[in-house]
């Protein structure tokens, strides 16, 4: 994995750059996109850049269940917010793991996800595959962490109102996608950046897959380094 050290619009302009170019030499491509905080300021380039998402296809990674998609904190609401009401995308080619979709079996056929954006939970959680999860998982239910439902009640108006299920992209499914970035900021992240940066792959960080893919790229800014 390279690892590179930008302060957070750094990150977000070299990620946003990226994109753009994929899109310009391969206008069709596909676009694996995650919710939280650590993609706004990608999106918003995005959507300020002079360039057409018509022909591109998105798979997002996760979204809580159930939800109604109406619902603020829903990753259908997030999404439409900061980037599809904004973009020229062709809303039949926006997807979101379901129970009624074969989501993996999707992907394949839209011939795989070239580029990937990833966070990353401060207990190693990628999508929301939590600690313990299988690296040969595809799409599948999950019961979230309590770190993982206290972390995200910031945007609920109680913890009681978090969701404790979501339905989440597998391990397996996101390690297919042939070019991976993974946005890691702020002191918090401090812990799980060291982790994911030591090299050990283990089930109980479910980030440390990323070691095994060739094409990942972690974008960090300094505070989130401090323990490299
Ligand atoms: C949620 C999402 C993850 C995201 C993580 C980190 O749990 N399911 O995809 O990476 O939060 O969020 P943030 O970027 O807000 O720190």
């Amino acid at each position: 994995m390279k690892l590179e050290i930008k302060n957070k619009n750094q990150i977000d302009e070299a990620i946003a750059d990226r994109i753009c170019n994929l899109i310009q030499s391969k206008p069709n491509c596909v676009l694996g996109l995650a919710t939280g905080s650590s993609p706004i300021g990608v999106y918003k380039l995005l959507a300020s850049k002079n360039i057409s998402f018509k022909d591109v296809t998105t798979f997002n990674l996760d979204e809580y269940y159930p939800i109604d998609i109406n619902n603020k904190n829903s990753y259908h609401y997030f999404m439409n917010e900061h980037l599809f009401s904004k973009i020229d995308i062709n809303k039949s080619n926006i997807h979101f793991p379901s129970l009624d979709n074969n989501y993996d079996q999707m992907i394949d056929k839209a011939g795989g996800i070239d580029f990937q954006i990833l966070g990353i939970g401060s207990n190693g959680h990628i999508a929301f595959n939590e600690p313990g999860t299988e690296f040969n998982s595809l799409t599948h239910i999950v019961n979230l962490a309590s770190s993982t439902i206290k972390d995200n009640s910031r945007f609920f108006n109680s913890i009681d109102e978090v969701p404790t299920k979501a339905i989440t992209m597998g391990l397996a499914s996101i390690m297919k996608a042939k070019e991976i970035v993974i946005i890691v900021t702020g002191s918090n992240k401090a812990n799980a950046l060291k982790e994911l940066m030591s090299g050990n792959i283990s089930k109980d960080f479910p980030a440390s897959i990323l070691n095994n893919h060739s094409n990942v790229t972690v974008y960090a800014d300094k505070e989130a380094a401090k323990l490299c």
